[in-house]
């Protein structure tokens, strides 16, 4: 498959009526890693599934980091134009609609960066265990796009504070946003599962 820039996955929808989901994988991953996720999330969707371009320690994220939770904010600009580049030249390559970004970890907060700075690269997005990945300085509009937050509140790896951040921020920008803090950690749960499968169901 050409690569339009990242090495990806392209799975052609079966129900062209449902948003192309834009699966965005955690620290390790790669463009397999949600493939079996999206078909379960959203069966019939189109999906578009990049590997991301930074290595650490040989395993792929979407920009680099400092520490854990602490982002090289240069790198991070630059990798959110760059994602939007590529979801631009996928959606002229296989005709889709704007994706709805369904991101785990270092994927949810590439997404959640899109949001802040590119909005019109997505229709909305299911974020999975983000943060707010950097303080904006002027709010983007999201008036209306649906986007759907599952945290875990006793994730070791994103604080109360930086998810509740991310919460405040989505919030002032006017998405249409449902937050759920689930009794859990980092990994997902069945309960994610179930709980993001409903919110697709609903999304026009
Ligand atoms: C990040 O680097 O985006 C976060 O620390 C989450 C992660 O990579 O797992």
């Amino acid at each position: 498959m050409t690569d339009l820039g990242f090495i990806h996955k392209f799975i052609p929808a079966t129900q062209p009526s449902k948003p192309p989901l834009l699966l965005l994988h955690g620290t390790g991953g790669d463009e397999n890693d949600l493939i079996p996720l999206g078909q379960q999330l959203s069966p019939g969707a189109a999906l578009l599934s990049p590997r991301g371009k930074v290595l650490e320690n040989g395993m792929p994220r979407f920009f680099r980091r400092l520490a854990e939770g602490i982002f090289d904010l240069d790198d991070l600009k630059a990798r959110t134009l760059e994602l939007a580049k590529f979801i631009a030249a996928a959606r002229e390559t296989y005709g889709l609609a704007a994706p709805l970004a369904a991101g785990f970890s270092n994927g949810a907060n590439i997404a959640a960066s899109l949001l802040l700075t590119q909005p019109d690269a997505l229709h909305g997005a299911l974020l999975m265990r983000a943060m707010l990945p950097f303080e904006p300085e002027s709010l983007p509009n999201l008036a209306a796009k649906p986007v759907l937050l599952l945290s875990g509140s006793s994730d070791p790896m994103i604080s109360a504070a930086a998810r509740d951040r991310l919460v405040t921020v989505l919030q002032a920008a006017g998405a249409d946003l449902v937050y759920k803090a689930l009794p859990t950690g980092h990994n997902l749960t069945q309960n994610d599962l179930i709980i993001a499968a409903q919110w697709l169901e609903h999304i026009k």
